[in-house]
Formats: structure tokens, C-alpha cells, sequence
């Protein structure tokens, strides 16, 4: 197929198509460099430089399916400048969705996230977050992925788009050369790692009075691997005038101490940690059923932590 990659210059949109070209797709990347790194848009691409607006020239009748990917995704920076995050996600994706439909192009797979539900209900069936889940975002990055999974529906339902919203949980390890590079990163698993290689001002674990086994924040690691195989499946899957939600998710928490842990257990390094107190937000545990992709689209999460964290550690270390 023909694939318009959006933001695939950035981190997941970067594995995302290293394998679609490992599997013979032709792929053009979309990036405006907001966020992302050149050196991560691979030879095999074709990269056009800009903003998402710029996708009204590049698409045509020519391409089958966009994987969209390019978004503002900082929790903090949605709270302190949501308008940023009204027209950076919802108001471009609008603008894609309008080039889609004059173009006819009917594929989408959308990077959609976990803080759409918000604060998980208490008492959940094995604590696993299903994708029946009321919807609930508590702050504004949360609140723009919900807000084009609305829009998804009705084009869906009103144009025949076929669209799939993928929510993602925590995301982490690399794919040969191809990692975390966020700044600011927020993620623990980079912010473990760089700690390890005593570098920054060393981990901080935030929040030790959680009601979790170990008393910290307990969160669902999938492989990057594993999530950008998802997109793929997806990609194959979807049919024109239907919108469908899969959480990618292992289904098996990990702690923060754990992760610590682990960490140390990988890279044989002590990890600097400073206790901090909880930040606003954070909820005690998300973690997610991958049920429904396993059973509709047949994905099969291969890697585990340990996986994760060796490869963004080789990674790393270069
Ligand atoms: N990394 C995670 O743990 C995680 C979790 C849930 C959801 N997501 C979603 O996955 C997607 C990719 O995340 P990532 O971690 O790879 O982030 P990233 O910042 O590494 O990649 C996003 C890319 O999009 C580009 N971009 C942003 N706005 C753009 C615009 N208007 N026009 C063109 N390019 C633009 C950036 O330059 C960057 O290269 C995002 O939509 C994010 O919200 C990520």
C-alpha cells in the first residue's frame, strides 16, 4: 500500500515506518520537526517537511491509508496552553480528515492514548481498562484525542471513512537505532536509563502512598515493537464506514519500583532515584486489556520489560 506516515519522524511514527517498509509498503513521511529528529526518517522514505496542513498537497488518489501520528502530546503544556492542543490536534486533524475525504482516501489509523479515560473506575474487572470504559480525560491532551475519536465516528458513519483508534498505554524500548528522543522527556524508562548513565539530575519517583502492592504508580510497558505491529494489522483491518477502538495494553501492571529495578538489573548500574511527592493526575494503576486487538486484529505482544528496557539501553549506549 501507499501510506502517508504523520509525524513519522518522531518516535513511534519512525518504527511505525520501518516496518511498513521492511514489509514492501511504499511510505511518505509528514513532519514538521516540532518535535521530531531528521535522522529518524529512514532513506527508504520519502519525507516531505511541514506542518499537517501541507497534507493537501502531498495526498492524492494515489495513496490507500494515512497512519496519523503527529500531535502536541505534553499533559502539562495542554494545561497551561490549551489552545495549542484545540488546533494542534483536533483543528489539523479536522484539516487532514477534509483532504482525506476530497481525495478519497478511506484508511486511517489514529495515535490515540489512555488519558482519554481519565482516572480509571475503581473495582475494575482484574483492573484491566477495556475499551468500554466511560471516557473522562482530565486535562486537555486527553480531551483533543477524545474529541477526533468523535470526529473519526462521525466521518465513519456520514463518508465512509475507515478508522481505527489505537490507545496506547506507556510505550518504550528502540528499534535498532530508533529511540526516545523527547524533550522534555517525561517517560520513566529514558528518564531511568539516562539516570543510569549519570546523566541529568537522576530519577525521580513521584508518589510513594499510592494503594498499589509496593505503594507506586503501577502502568501497562509495551514494546515499540509490539505497538507498531499494531498499526500495521490495523492498516490491513479497517473498512470503509466503521470506526473501531483497540486499547494496545499487555494486561500485566509493572510499579515504578519494579521498573527501578529492572533497570538496574539490565544495565548493572546503581539508578539515583529522589522521592517526590505524587504529581496531580497520576492515578494508582492503568493498566490496559489488549484483548481486543489480540482477538480481532490478531496481535501478538511478543516483548517484555526486560525487553524494553535492554533495547533502549543498546540504544542508548549506541
Ligand atoms: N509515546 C507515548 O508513550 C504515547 C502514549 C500515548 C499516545 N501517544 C501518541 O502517539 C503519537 C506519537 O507519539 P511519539 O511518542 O512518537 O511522539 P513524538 O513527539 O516523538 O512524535 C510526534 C511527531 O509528530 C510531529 N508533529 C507534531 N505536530 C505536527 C504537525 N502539526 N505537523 C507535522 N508534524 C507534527 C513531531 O515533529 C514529531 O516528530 C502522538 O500522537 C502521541 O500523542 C504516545
Amino acid at each position: 500500500m501507499k501510506v502517508l506516515v504523520t509525524g513519522g519522524a518522531g518516535y513511534i511514527g519512525s518504527v511505525v515506518a520501518q516496518q511498513l517498509l521492511a514489509q514492501g509498503h511504499e511510505v511518505v513521511v509528514l513532519d514538521d520537526l516540532s518535535a521530531g529528529h531528521p535522522d529518524a526518517v529512514l532513506a527508504g522514505a520519502t519525507w516531505h517537511h511541514g506542518d499537517l496542513s501541507a497534507a493537501a498537497d502531498i495526498l492524492d488518489s494515489s495513496f490507500d491509508a494515512v497512519i496519523h501520528l503527529a500531535a502536541k502530546s505534553l499533559v502539562g503544556e495542554s494545561v497551561r496552553h490549551p489552545e495549542r492542543y484545540w488546533h494542534g490536534n483536533i483543528v489539523a486533524t479536522l484539516g487532514l480528515l477534509d483532504t482525506m475525504r476530497a481525495t478519497g482516501v478511506k484508511r486511517l489509523v489514529f495515535s490515540s492514548t489512555a488519558a482519554v479515560y481519565g482516572n480509571p473506575l475503581p473495582d475494575l474487572p482484574g483492573g484491566l481498562i477495556t475499551e468500554d470504559h466511560p471516557t473522562a480525560p482530565i486535562n486537555p491532551y486527553g480531551a483533543s484525542k477524545l474529541a477526533i475519536d468523535h470526529m473519526l465516528t462521525a466521518e465513519a458513519n456520514a463518508h465512509g471513512l475507515g478508522a481505527v483508534s489505537l490507545r496506547y498505554f506507556n510505550v518504550g524500548g528502540a528499534s535498532e537505532g530508533l529511540r526516545e528522543r523527547h524533550d522534555p522527556e517525561t517517560h520513566l524508562i529514558p528518564n531511568l536509563l539516562k539516570a543510569a548513565q549519570g546523566e541529568g539530575e537522576g530519577a525521580k519517583l513521584f508518589g510513594i502512598d499510592y494503594p498499589t502492592a509496593d505503594g507506586t504508580a503501577v502502568r501497562d510497558y509495551i514494546h515499540i515493537l509490539d505497538l507498531a505491529q499494531a498499526h500495521l494489522l490495523a492498516m490491513e483491518w479497517v473498512e470503509s464506514g466503521t470506526h473501531e477502538v483497540f486499547n494496545l495494553g499487555t494486561g500485566v501492571g509493572s510499579s515504578v519500583l519494579e521498573v527501578i529495578d529492572a533497570v538496574g538489573r539490565v544495565t548493572g548500574k546503581e539508578v539515583p532515584v529522589t522521592e517526590e511527592p505524587r504529581r496531580a493526575g497520576d492515578p494508582a494503576t492503568l493498566v490496559a486489556s489488549g484483548q481486543k486487538a489480540r482477538e480481532v486484529l490478531g496481535w501478538a505482544p511478543q516483548h517484555s520489560l526486560e525487553d524494553i528496557i535492554a533495547d533502549a539501553w543498546k540504544a542508548l549506549e549506541g
